[in-house]
């Protein structure tokens, strides 16, 4: 497909409020299904991403198994578990946040990276990273093409990959990085559920952009 390269003001404010609307969701509307030609463009959309010399190391698996499903909200479960018991004073409230919507969410897909194929080309400093950061921007593409879409995406980080591994049958050397659940959802929240649920606040921008050395640290939080 052949596309204008140059994109008109409309367009410009279109992505802009794409990427402004995005949020992290873990609340689905359940027993919901996506159009197959939705979910082909939202899948395209993450294989078009940039990957160090184009490497492409982004696996996604279809989770279609109903019983697999429940192993990996299991495996979610007990992890999130195990990270209630190293919050110490924040312990309570970290187990009132929803951190996933793996039973509810329409699809379910998993991103895995494969095994090393040797790209040499921007990775000789930091092979692991940069075939990681290919990866991640894999799923900042889905997650925008799936609010374009006015569908939800949840990344969720909670799990033993080895345990996620085996479940998937996934070769050795292939690393499951995230469970991504996809679907319509409750609502779009206008601000991280993080902050609305008052675990976190973001950062200013300003906090984080330097100008020529790196600047002073922002202050962390306690307990996150
Ligand atoms: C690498 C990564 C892992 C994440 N893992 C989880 C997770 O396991 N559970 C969860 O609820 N949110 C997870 N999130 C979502 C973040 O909590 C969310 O992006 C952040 O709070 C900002 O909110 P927003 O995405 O709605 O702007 C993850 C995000 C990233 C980038």
């Amino acid at each position: 497909m052949s596309i204008d390269p140059f994109f008109t003001q409309e367009e410009r404010d279109a992505v802009y409020k794409v990427i402004q609307a995005r949020r992290d969701i873990r609340h689905f509307i359940p027993n919901r299904t996506i159009e197959p030609k939705t979910l082909a463009h939202i899948l395209r959309a993450a294989h078009q991403a940039p990957s160090v010399g184009l490497m492409q190391p982004w696996r996604l698996i279809h989770i279609h198994d109903p019983e697999l499903r429940r192993q990996l909200q299991a495996e979610a479960e007990r992890e999130r578990l195990a990270t209630a018991d190293v919050l110490n004073t924040r312990r309570d409230a970290f187990l009132k946040l929803k951190v996933e919507g793996i039973g509810e969410c329409a699809e379910l897909l998993i991103m895995v990276m494969a095994p090393d194929d040797g790209t040499v080309l921007g990775r000789r400093t930091l092979p692991r990273e940069m075939a990681i950061s290919s990866c991640a921007c894999a799923i900042q593409n889905l997650w925008l093409a799936a609010r374009a879409e006015n569908l939800g995406l949840g990344w969720v980080s909670f799990f033993d990959p080895h345990v996620v591994s085996k479940l998937l049958k996934c070769p050795n050397t292939a690393e499951p990085l995230a469970i991504l659940c996809l679907g319509p959802v409750v609502e779009f929240p206008p601000a991280p559920l993080m902050t609305i649920e008052g675990w976190r606040e973001g950062k200013l921008l300003d906090a984080i952009l330097y100008h020529d050395h790196y600047g002073k640290e922002p202050v962390p939080p306690e307990g996150c």
